[in-house]
């Protein structure tokens, strides 16, 4: 897989941003997965990095959620182990100290929607792309904390594109772990992605992609937005109204991780 490099990005080369996104769709539509680096810079980046570690120093991270599952049952397998060991927060409009984290969604945003909406994209012109939920803010604390392979969204709960934005300089995986593996269904290669500083990923969010975060063993730190189909979403929403009204049980509707979404 080859990495599209964005460093041309704060120049307004409408050519070169053209570029960007035919890399983008090519990749998602040759390997269901592509990766960017230098999306916004040094500068940028560094102002990410700073507000993010603001947030996990002010203790606004909590542990992360599994969909489907209520908190007492999920944080575990039947061996013990932690299924998931981030520590999560969730940053949905321009809240007060998030200025970069909104500046940086809003660049995905852009990003996604360009791809989406350009003339022989593929795969991509099967979705249409309006939506997404909030930026989910990631720190794995070292120690090993790690992530289970799993797939995103194995229930068809609308989200299609998944994007991760790293912020870690100087990642040694080998020293530091932390590697985020891919394992395309089907298919036996797998993608091993280093969360690099200023490093951009796409993958679609269901069963064709199930991954893992290895066992980080220096801070690390990344953010997600996931990124809805309407009619997918719609019905997910639709069956969800349904089981609540059979079961009267609300927490059908809340089923998922993260159902708010913002535009
Ligand atoms: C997730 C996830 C991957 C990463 O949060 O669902 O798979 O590289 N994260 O942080
Ligand atoms: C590290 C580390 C802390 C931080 O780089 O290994 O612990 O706040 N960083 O980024
Ligand atoms: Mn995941």
């Amino acid at each position: 897989i080859g990495i599209t490099d964005a460093s041309f990005m704060g120049s307004g080369s409408e050519r070169r941003y053209e570029d960007l996104c035919r890399n983008i769709i090519n990749d998602m539509n040759q390997y269901g997965l592509s990766v960017v680096d230098d999306f916004l810079g040094m500068e940028k980046g560094l102002k990410i990095l700073n507000e993010v570690r603001s947030m996990y120093n002010a203790g606004a991270f909590k542990d992360g959620m599994l969909a489907n599952m209520k908190s007492d049952v999920q944080s575990s397998t039947p061996r013990g182990d932690k299924i998931r060991g981030d520590k999560i927060t969730w940053v949905g409009g321009n809240e007060p100290g998030c200025s970069n984290v909104w500046y940086l969604t809003n660049q995905i945003d852009s990003v996604v929607y360009r791809v989406n909406t350009m003339k022989d994209n593929g795969i991509l012109g099967n979705y249409h792309i309006r939506e997404r939920t909030r930026a989910m803010v990631a720190c794995y604390p070292g120690s090993g904390t790690h992530y289970v392979m799993h797939v995103d969204n194995p229930n068809k709960d609308g989200r299609v594109i998944t994007a991760i934005y790293y912020l870690n300089i100087d990642w040694d995986a080998k020293e530091s772990g932390g590697i985020l593996r891919i394992r395309p269904t089907p298919g036996t290669t797998v993608a091993d992605i280093e969360p690099k500083f200023d490093r951009l990923i796409f993958f679609w969010s269901d069963i064709r992609n199930p991954h893992e975060v290895q066992p980080a063993h220096r801070t690390r730190y990344a953010i997600t937005v996931w990124y809805f189909d309407a009619k997918e979403r719609e019905e997910a929403l639709k069956n969800a109204k349904l089981k609540s009204s059979q079961t009267n049980n609300a927490s059908a509707i809340t089923q998922q991780a993260e159902p708010d979404s913002t535009t």
